[in-house]
């Protein structure tokens, strides 16, 4: 297994992970929908973008990545959004990530469908830790998970919006890989030709969903527990909904899959304090846009109003440096994380951060933006029509 310290970009980590794990968790980490046009338009939005460079500034004595978020100063103006059933990828990858973030002074989301449980996150990163919500179809429950949060004293609230239904992910299909689990010989065999996930999962089985647990009935092992919350989600959520979180939540509430103007006015006017404008790392729908694509507009229209956030595509420093410039405040990650922590464990995570920092500082210094923050509009490249992308 080549080592993760040859590793010079995320790439490099992908590439390790895929030979890590079975062909079913790879497929599930890596795959869009439909045609998986989406995931092709994700990351083609920030190639389409230039940055134009301003030479003759001092990058030398001083680059500066820190960023502040509803309060905290972060390190960096990046952060590792949440992605569900890490446990099954590599034991214990929750918490890994949370501890890779902690320590290097960015935010985690812990997904609502994580295998780690929000108590565990706030014990070891109180101020990076935030909690990602599926509302379950008994919204008790999604209250009940607010509270937990609360109690907890966990600093920002993200609720999905973008799962009204389940999507047409084909290479589940093929594989096998829904519920219940229906592997073919090929599958199984593949299983068998990767040793290090092999060993844990002898060891341990299916990983649980540690927040579920409490509603599932007693004595559910992990297997049952998914099945419970198979029956919880996915669903709708309203602004009905909304309405009732922005009540229950008073610290900052965060919508993520917002990706129209209508909408982030909706919620901006009932007091939802930011947005992740995401299309889910294309896994929802196939002809969304690019959440980069629809950025300005939302930018334009409550940009004054909301912290904006976006992900899907973002695969290098400069990826951030375009996103910034075109009006959002911050960015996430989903798969770029999960290959470092799946290639290589918290050390894998540890190395995909470190990357993603190099990157952003020669990025900074190459374009001439010594603060990070200080990235704006004017480092785009702007035709003669007003457009920064190639059609
Ligand atoms: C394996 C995987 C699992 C995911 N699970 C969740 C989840 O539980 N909750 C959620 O809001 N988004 C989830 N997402 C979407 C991510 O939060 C994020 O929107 C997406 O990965 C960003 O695109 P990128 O992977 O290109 O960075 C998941 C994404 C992946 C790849």
């Amino acid at each position: 297994m080549p080592a993760i310290d040859k590793c010079v970009n995320l790439d490099d980590l992908r590439v390790i992970a895929k030979k890590r794990v079975p062909k079913l968790i790879y497929d599930f980490i890596e795959g869009g929908v439909d045609d998986e046009d989406g995931l092709v338009r994700n990351e083609d939005a920030f190639r389409k973008r230039a940055l134009v460079p301003r030479y003759m500034v001092d990058v030398t004595s001083k680059l500066d990545q820190s960023t502040e978020l509803f309060g905290r100063t972060f390190s960096s103006a990046w952060g590792i959004a949440p992605t569900g059933g890490i446990g099954n990828y590599r034991r214990g990858g929750d918490m890994m990530l949370c501890r890779a973030a902690r320590d290097a002074n960015i935010p985690f989301i812990m997904s609502g469908a994580s295998n780690a449980s929000m108590e565990e996150m706030a014990a070891t990163a109180p101020d990076h830790g935030w909690y990602q919500l599926y509302t379950a179809r008994d919204r008790s429950i999604a209250e009940d998970m607010i509270r937990r949060a609360d109690d907890l004293n966990i600093p920002v609230l993200v609720v999905t919006v973008d799962v009204p239904t389940g999507s047409n992910r084909e290479r589940n299909r093929r594989n096998g890989f829904g519920r219940p689990l229906k592997l073919s010989l090929a599958t199984k065999l593949d299983a068998l030709r990767r040793p290090f996930w092999l060993k844990d999962y002898m060891e341990t089985g299916i990983a649980m969903c540690h927040n579920w647990q409490k509603y599932a009935p007693p004595g559910s092992n992990a297997d049952q527990v998914g099945d419970f919350m198979a029956t919880q989600l996915p669903n709708s959520i309203t602004w009905k909904d909304v309405e009732n979180f922005r009540k229950l939540w008073k610290r900052p509430l965060v919508l993520k899959g917002v990706m129209r103007v209508d909408d982030a006015k909706r919620a901006a006017d009932m007091g939802v304090d930011g947005l992740i404008v995401s299309n889910h790392g294309a896994r929802q729908l196939d002809r969304a846009p690019s959440a980069l694509d629809v950025l300005p507009a939302i930018d334009a229209a409550v940009g004054d109003r909301m912290t904006l956030m976006l992900d899907g595509g973002v695969r290098r420093g400069s990826d951030i440096l375009v996103a910034l410039a075109s009006g959002a405040k911050f960015v996430f990650m989903g798969r770029p994380t999960l290959y470092g922590v799946v290639a290589g464990g918290e050390p894998g995570a540890v190395k995909a951060i470190g990357i993603v920092r190099e990157e952003i500082n020669k990025i900074m210094a190459q374009v001439g933006c010594p603060v990070l923050r200080d990235c704006g509009p004017d480092f785009l490249y702007w035709d003669q029509d007003g457009r920064n992308a190639r059609p």
